[in-house]
C-alpha cells in the first residue's frame, strides 16, 4: 500500500494518508478494506520516510482483523514507494494487490475480483470505471486557452483504479526494468503499476471497478468520502 504521498492537491496539512474520515486516519480504513478480503494475508504500508514511527503506532491502537501488517519507509515517488514495499514481501508471496491509502472506502468486493482474476491466471488485472465526462487530448498551456488536439471515443475509455493485482514475478520485473531505465536517464514514472507492465510488452486487463473506491485526492474528495462513510455507518453498522 503505498501512503508516502504528502496529498498537495488536498491542500496543507498532515500526510494525505494521516488525514482523518470519520475520525479514523485514511490509511487505516484503506488498511481494513484491505484487510476485509479472504484474499489478503498481508498488508505491507508504504509511510512517509519521516513517519514510520507514527504509522505503527496508528495501526497498533487500531484494531486490524488479526492480519499481518507491516511498515516500511517510502519513496520520493509513488513508483518508489511500491517498490520498496515489495522488496519487503516473504519472497513466497506469489499474487500481490498494490492499493492506494488515497482510496480508503474501495468495497471488498472489488479487492476479491481482482485477486480471484489474477489467480484465474491474469499476469496484471486492474479495476476501472467508465467514465461520465467526455475526454479531450490538449497541448497543455496552463492559465491560458488551451488548443484541444482531439475528443477520443469516450465508450472505449476507462478510469483505472486500485487495487491493481499482479503475479509478483510480473511486478517486480516491470519494478526492476523502470528502475534500471531510470538510472539511465530514460523514461519518467508511471502513475500506476499496471502502466510498468504495459510499457514492457505485459498483458493488463480490466475487471469492474466501484464509483466508492474512487481516490481522494481534492478537498471536495474528502467531503464525499465522509458522506460515504455516514451512509455507511448508518446502514450497515459499517
Ligand atoms: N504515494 C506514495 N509515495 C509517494 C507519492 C505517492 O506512496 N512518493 C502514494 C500516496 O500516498 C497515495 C498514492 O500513492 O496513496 C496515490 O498518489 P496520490 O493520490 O497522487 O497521492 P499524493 O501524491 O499524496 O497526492 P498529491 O499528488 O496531491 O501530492
Ligand atoms: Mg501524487
Amino acid at each position: 500500500m503505498p501512503a508516502a504521498g504528502r496529498g498537495e492537491r488536498l491542500g496543507p496539512g498532515a500526510p494525505k494518508a494521516l488525514r482523518e474520515l470519520g475520525g479514523v486516519p485514511l490509511l487505516v480504513h484503506a488498511v481494513r478494506a484491505l484487510a476485509r478480503s479472504r484474499a489478503v494475508g498481508l498488508v505491507v504500508v508504504a509511510a512517509p520516510a519521516d513517519g514510520v514511527a507514527e504509522v505503527v503506532g496508528l495501526l497498533d491502537s487500531h484494531g486490524l482483523d488479526g492480519k499481518d501488517v507491516r511498515v516500511v519507509a517510502g519513496g520520493a515517488t509513488r513508483q518508489e514507494s511500491v517498490r520498496l514495499g515489495l522488496a519487503a514481501i516473504p519472497s513466497e508471496v506469489e499474487i500481490v494487490l498494490v492499493h492506494d491509502a488515497a482510496r480508503p472506502l474501495v468495497p471488498v468486493e472489488v479487492v476479491d475480483a481482482v485477486a480471484a482474476a489474477v489467480r484465474a491466471g491474469a499476469e496484471a488485472v486492474v479495476p476501472a470505471v467508465p467514465l461520465a465526462d467526455t475526454v479531450k487530448r490538449v497541448e497543455p498551456n496552463p492559465g491560458l486557452p488551451e488548443p484541444v488536439l482531439d475528443t477520443p471515443d469516450r465508450a472505449t475509455l476507462r478510469a483505472v483504479q486500485t487495487p491493481q493485482g499482479f503475479r509478483r514475478e510480473t511486478l517486480a520485473e516491470v519494478h526492476a526494468r523502470a528502475l534500471a531505465e531510470e538510472a539511465r536517464g530514460g523514461l519518467p514514472p508511471v502513475t500506476d503499476d499496471a502502466g510498468l507492465v504495459e510499457r514492457f510488452g505485459g498483458r493488463v486487463v480490466v475487471v469492474p471497478g466501484h464509483e466508492e473506491a474512487f481516490k481522494v485526492t481534492r478537498p471536495l474528495d474528502l467531503v464525499l468520502a465522509e458522506a460515504v462513510l455516514a451512509r455507511r455507518r448508518a446502514s450497515d453498522g459499517y
